[in-house]
């Protein structure tokens, strides 16, 4: 008898809350494996989608399941797995959102989840369900966008993380990551230092020392009006390989100092997360409007900007996330087992648990909306 599954689902476009309920028990397809789920994070795509879902994602087929950060035990093997047995303790980023998936069995919020080998990672005994779930789509996004060559293009990271590299005029390379407070600014500031680049960031105040701990060498107060020439202070005798940026302003932020910093600086390369969308943005017709022209308006200037400045900033489309060769794929096998364990990465930010059972995950989803300050949103299942 296969075990009794259960979801949040979503089912039907737009609908608020999620209904929990039976789901179908999925095996698992060739390279697939099923996570009994201890713990799932939540991310802002999540309430994004739930509130407008069809122009984000039309290819969704409802009723669906979202979640995409999980880490759980592994209850079934499919064939040709090598990398896990029934079990293990696993954490991971979930595919069920993926155009070529587009399947509710690969979905986070449900007991059991179709999973794929290479978008999973052991958990080190040191590491509980809900630590480990932070990670899943926060480090791939943080990932592809450092090191995919449509975007930053950086140097993977190593075991152990390279020091004192130099870049090629014989200074130390420098990367500016906005928002290291943020989910995906913790994986990206942690990413790039194991990559062997020196890091300067952004946050409130109350956090500097949380970005600074997770390896950024300097961090500014994305609110000062002193941002552009504080960064452009410390970047004298480094050599700027690019910028990531997450929250408002950030691009203007970073397109300024790669103007000013050097006129011969061939790479001028800005990889955008996102800019913290107020939750009220999103609650009515005019907010997803806003929402829309927003993505598509920045789109436009930041092709007008490149003209002008010479700066091209790119919204991160993660892709390809079913091919075990990807960049994210490569940061599961053979990055994230060794560096976790060693501790030269750890899961964060820090979970902040909502509370127990797939009941909580509208509660957490609605709490997420409001707005996180160098925490992850967990519901434990
Ligand atoms: N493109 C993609 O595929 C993709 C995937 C995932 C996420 N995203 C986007 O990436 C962004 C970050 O997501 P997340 O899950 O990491 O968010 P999050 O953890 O909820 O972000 C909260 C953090 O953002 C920081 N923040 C807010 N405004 C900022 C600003 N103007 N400058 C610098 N930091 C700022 C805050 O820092 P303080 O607390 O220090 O003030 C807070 O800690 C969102 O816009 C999200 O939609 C995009």
């Amino acid at each position: 008898m296969p075990p009794q599954n259960q979801a949040a689902w979503i089912p039907a476009k737009k609908v608020i809350p999620f209904k929990v309920g039976d789901a179908p028990y999925t095996p698992p397809g060739p390279g697939q494996v099923v996570v009994k789920n201890g713990a799932v994070a939540i991310n802002p795509f999540d309430w994004v989608l739930q509130f407008i879902g069809p122009a984000l994602a039309g290819y969704i087929e409802y009723p669906f399941i979202f979640g995409t950060d999980v880490a759980g035990e592994v209850v079934e093997v499919g064939p040709n797995v090598e990398r896990f047995h029934v079990g293990d303790r696993v954490f991971g980023s979930s595919t069920a959102l993926a155009k070529e998936v587009n399947n509710p069995a690969e979905g986070g919020f449900q007991l059991y989840t179709v999973m794929r080998q290479h978008m999973l990672s052991p958990t080190p005994s040191h590491i509980t369900d809900e630590q480990a779930c932070v990670l899943g789509l926060s480090l791939g996004t943080a990932a592809y966008g450092l090191f995919h060559p449509d975007y930053l293009g950086l140097d993977m990271p190593q075991i152990p993380a390279p020091t004192n590299a130099m870049g090629k005029t014989g200074k130390p390379r420098t990367v500016i990551i906005t928002g290291g407070a943020s989910s995906v600014g913790s994986n990206a500031v942690q990413l790039a230092v194991s990559a062997g680049y020196q890091v300067l960031s952004t946050s409130s105040a109350k956090n500097f020392e949380y970005v600074k701990g997770l390896g950024a060498t300097h961090v500014f107060d994305y609110r000062s009006k002193t941002l552009v020439r504080d960064i452009l202070g410390v970047l004298e005798g480094h050599e700027l390989v690019g910028a990531y940026t997450i929250g408002h302003g950030s691009v203007e932020a970073c397109t300024a100092v790669m103007k000013k910093y050097d006129p011969k600086l061939t790479r001028k390369r800005i990889a955008v997360a996102g800019a913290i969308i107020p939750a009220e943005k999103l609650t009515s017709f005019v907010g997803k409007g806003t929402f829309l022209m927003g993505m598509v308006g920045g789109m436009i200037k930041s092709t007008g900007t490149r003209l002008i400045t010479g700066v091209e900033a790119k919204f991160i489309l993660v892709n390809g996330l079913v091919d075990p060769k990807s960049v994210v794929a490569r940061i599961y096998m053979d990055f994230l087992p060794y560096a976790l364990e060693q501790g030269q990465f750890v899961p964060a930010p820090p979970p902040q648990v909502v509370g127990k059972g797939l009941d909580k995950i509208q509660e957490a989803l609605d709490l997420q909306r409001k707005g996180v300050s160098g925490k992850k949103l967990v519901v434990t299942i």
